[in-house]
């Protein structure tokens, strides 16, 4: 008999000792292994794309830490590529798109074969994966996805995006359509390949106020649930609408996620309440796994006092900062796992 697996158990309702735990981000620049993969690989997208780049990418993390998710090394923009947009990715610039004019420059459907090589990779990944290790797919939320490809870029805080929602919503919500039917198929391509739950990313949710929340972050999101669930009725999907405060209940009840990822604004009080829902991910502050030290034991155990017994998953609030020192992370994984 195979042991379950403490993640996938967990995002089932499952209570496990000691939590799982992942990183979000968690292949990324500050492991040295992961800087010499990107150079050989010569550019980031060059890296998501190729197969066994990617694969690599992804194993890092569990080789040095031994998480208990694997997250599939890509990106939330490859939707927008696949959808015929341009991507590219500057060095410490992020990413960059040709701003969207209107909705009908968005194929009406994805180009497989822009993401052909991420189911490849999956069935790499898969095959190298420890027996414990739960491998976890992804994909933008659409409305974050819409705010990269309508702003080209995410260095003005969406502005342009945010303008749309208030001034030609139609036409946001025909962008955010033909993303929503995509990125159903993108996870349900990456479930089809290997990956056992899925995440949904949806950075900037935090931006929209309560209307506008409702109309692009949590009816799309339902939406996807639903035919990803239509397909694989038992694969987890774990929503993350980053910054939603007083709205991550809301979307907990309303979109059919089966875990919710939580980020490090969120009082530990508001995380326990929203366990009654389901299985909560998070929501350790970035920022403190840099600092380290007491400040990260003392930050550790408290969410650990508040939010274990229940369905949880130990993560960060956010992705992995580059500066993160190694000595720190493999502290916290001692803290969670239980040692001193
Ligand atoms: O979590 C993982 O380890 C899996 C891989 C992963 C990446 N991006 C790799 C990446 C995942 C899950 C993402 C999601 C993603 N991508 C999000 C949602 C999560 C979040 O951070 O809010 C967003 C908004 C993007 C878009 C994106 N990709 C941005 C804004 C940037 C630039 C910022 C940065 O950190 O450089 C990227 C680049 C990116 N995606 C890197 C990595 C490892 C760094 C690129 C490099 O190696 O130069």
């Amino acid at each position: 008999m195979t042991e379950p697996k403490p993640l996938l158990s967990t995002l089932r309702r499952q209570i496990v000792e000691p939590p799982p735990l992942w990183l979000m981000r968690q292949a990324g620049r500050y492991l040295p292994e992961y800087r010499a993969l990107r150079e050989k690989a010569g550019g980031f997208l060059e890296l998501c794309l190729t197969p066994e780049f990617a694969a690599e990418a992804t194993l890092q993390p569990i080789r040095r830490f031994g998480f208990d998710g694997a997250i599939l090394f890509s990106d939330i923009l490859i939707v927008a590529k696949a959808l015929g947009r341009t991507l590219a990715f500057r060095d410490g610039d992020g990413p960059s798109l040709p701003p969207l004019m209107n909705a009908a420059e968005l194929a009406s459907e994805a180009d497989i074969a822009v993401l052909a090589p991420v189911y490849a990779a999956l069935h790499q990944i898969k095959t190298a994966l420890p027996a414990h290790t739960t491998l976890l797919g992804f994909a933008g939320g659409p409305w974050t996805v819409a705010a990269y490809v309508i702003d080209g870029t995410g260095r003005n805080r969406f502005a342009k995006a945010q303008a749309w929602a208030k001034d030609r919503a139609d036409e946001l919500e025909r962008v955010i359509a033909r993303i929503t039917d995509a990125t159903a198929a993108h996870l349900i391509g990456q479930l089809d390949a290997g990956a056992e739950a899925v995440q949904i990313f949806d950075s900037w949710a935090g931006l929209l106020p309560p209307d506008q929340f409702h109309r692009f972050v949590i009816a799309p999101t339902k939406q996807i649930v639903g035919a990803v669930h239509a397909r694989f009725p038992e694969a987890p999907i774990i929503g993350f609408p980053r910054n939603a405060d007083a709205l991550y209940d809301t979307y907990f009840a309303e979109t059919g996620v089966d875990a919710l990822c939580i980020d490090q604004s969120v009082t530990l009080d508001h995380a326990r309440a929203l366990q009654a829902h389901g299985p909560v991910q998070g929501n350790l502050d970035p920022v403190t796994l840099i600092a380290g030290g007491p400040a990260l034991d003392d930050a550790v155990a408290a969410i650990l006092a508040a939010l274990r017994g229940r369905p949880f998953v130990f993560n960060l609030g956010h992705g992995i900062l580059p500066e993160t020192p190694l000595a720190h992370v493999e502290q916290l994984v001692r803290l969670v796992r239980g040692g001193a």
